[in-house]
């Protein structure tokens, strides 16, 4: 039986999303089924906004960053008007099966869609925060780790000759995936992340003991929410201590944009084709991750309320990998 599938991203946009949407769209329509984007996430969903999608459709979209559906934070699909309004639209075009792909926002958005709409609905993760429980990684982790590896890479030439002590802030907003693998392969002098409580004080002699050791210039690796108002008040604050000068770099949306590496790429192209099959096979409510190089099904309502846990060997063994070594 020829089936009905509609593609949506929604919520921060992350490099890959294009080549799940490629992978989702040529798989489906090599069995043989019908595929319709959805443009702008919920907010075109509830507006009906669908547009049909072959294979020569996502010709050429595998190496681009962003999302060529385009997407939204979607105020309207929170509300009881705008999931029936979304529900209507389904009906209307006649889709059996919803792919979402996003961060966990988008997930709980399927949740409560499924709460209205009686058709299949699944999940891809795809965020660069990888904050999504039940998935090892999501689609735009890596590429965003590396991005802002790069950057700092640039900042430590200039660190270095000027012998300065830099502040870099990452995305992460609750979680420090970024942040804490950043950090290790960037060889920064320390990291601080939502999830791990720290010193300052300690912190800053760790800095000024690495510096007596004969580092030049040291990095400081910040998650978006680890301090509160972050990096800027937190190099107030630093300073009060020692009376050190911070110079402070905000990586910001660069993390989120350029072409998907090809980690992400390929976890993408093999979430997509998972979701097909998944999909044929009659599951629901789920969203694809992949753990240990499988694909696993994970019911919708774990993946955001079960929180997805910074590896403890690894926060411990951090930051003894610096030239002072751990606090
Ligand atoms: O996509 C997740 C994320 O990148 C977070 O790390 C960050 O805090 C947030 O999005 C920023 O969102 P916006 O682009 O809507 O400001």
């Amino acid at each position: 039986m020829k089936r009905k599938f509609a593609v949506l991203t929604s919520g921060g946009d992350a490099p890959g999303m294009n080549a799940a949407i490629r992978s989702i769209v040529r798989v489906a329509c090599s069995m043989g089924h019908e595929v319709w984007g959805v443009h702008r996430g919920y907010q075109g969903l509830l507006a009906g906004d669908f547009r049909p999608m072959g294979p020569r459709d996502v010709s050429q979209i595998l190496e681009k960053g962003g999302t060529v559906l385009r997407t939204a934070r979607s105020q309207d699909f929170r509300t009881e008007v705008g999931l029936l309004m979304a529900t209507a639209a389904l009906e209307r075009q006649g889709v059996d099966t919803l792919f979402a792909i996003g961060g966990d926002g988008t997930l709980r958005g399927c949740e409560e869609l499924g709460k209205h709409w009686g058709g299949q609905i699944l999940a891809l993760p795809g965020t660069i925060d990888n904050d999504l429980w039940g998935t090892d990684f999501t689609i735009g982790f890596d590429t965003a780790v590396n991005t802002a590896l790069g950057a700092i890479e640039k900042i430590r030439d200039t660190a270095d000759s000027h012998e300065r002590f830099f502040l870099v802030e990452v995305m992460g907003r609750h979680a420090g995936f970024i942040a804490l693998e950043v950090a290790i392969t960037c060889g920064a002098e320390d990291f601080l992340v939502p999830e791990v409580p720290f010193d300052l004080k300690t912190l800053c002699d760790k800095l000024h003991e690495g510096k007596a050791l004969g580092k030049t210039g040291s990095m400081l690796v910040v998650a978006e929410g680890a301090y509160p108002g972050g990096v800027h008040a937190l190099a107030l604050e630093m300073a009060k201590l020692n009376g050190d000068e911070f110079r402070i770099c905000v990586l910001g949306h660069v993390q989120r944009g350029g072409s998907p590496t090809a980690a992400d790429r390929l976890l993408a192209t093999r979430l997509g084709a998972y979701a097909v099959e998944a999909a044929l096979a009659g599951e629901r409510g789920k969203m694809i991750g992949e753990s240990a190089g499988r694909p696993v099904l994970v019911d919708l309502v774990q993946t955001f309320t079960q929180k997805k846990l910074l590896d403890p060997w690894t926060i411990r063994m951090a930051p003894c990998l610096s030239l002072a070594g751990a606090p």
